[in-house]
């Protein structure tokens, strides 16, 4: 299995089927799902799954990563807190290939609570197949890496 080929998954409970959906889905494409959990439906804390998650992409030992919560959105703002993480939350496809595109995402947060299954895998499905743009969009994703 080729190492650019690993993804991390993580959810919280809002989203533990919908996750393992995604796992099976993209099991098939061949990708190496890394899934940290959690398997067990007990309410748990968003934030500390999606830093995780994100911790394995900033290091390096996974791509790219999927996370998700109720709405997508809590989880994507703790992701977002670690250095070198950029995560978008899309409730469509169009979104999904527009952030890898020009944004050059590393992270997809979904809304478990917000998209269907085969809305979610149209939009997991867009976003590992596009491909980021450079050029200026490379500038752009710059000025946001650099900040202080
Ligand atoms: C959990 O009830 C819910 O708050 C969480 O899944 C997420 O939607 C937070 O952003």
């Amino acid at each position: 299995m080729s190492r650019n080929k690993r993804i991390v998954l993580s959810s919280d409970h809002a989203a533990i089927d919908l996750r393992s959906a995604i796992a099976d889905h993209i099991a098939e494409q061949g990708w190496d799902v890394v899934d940290i959990g959690p398997t067990t439906p007990e309410s748990t804390d968003y934030p500390k799954h999606g830093i995780a998650a994100a911790q394995a992409v900033a290091s390096g030992d996974c791509h790219l990563g999927i996370i998700l919560c109720g709405t997508g959105q809590g989880i994507m703002m703790a992701a977002n807190k670690v250095r070198g993480i950029r995560c978008g939350v899309c409730s469509d496809a169009f979104s999904a290939r527009m952030i890898r595109q020009h944004n050059d995402a590393n992270m997809l947060s979904i809304g478990a609570r917000v998209v269907g299954t085969g809305q979610a895998l149209d939009i997991v499905d867009a976003f590992l197949s596009a491909k980021f743009e450079g050029g200026r969009h490379a500038a752009r994703v710059n000025m946001i890496e650099t900040q202080n």
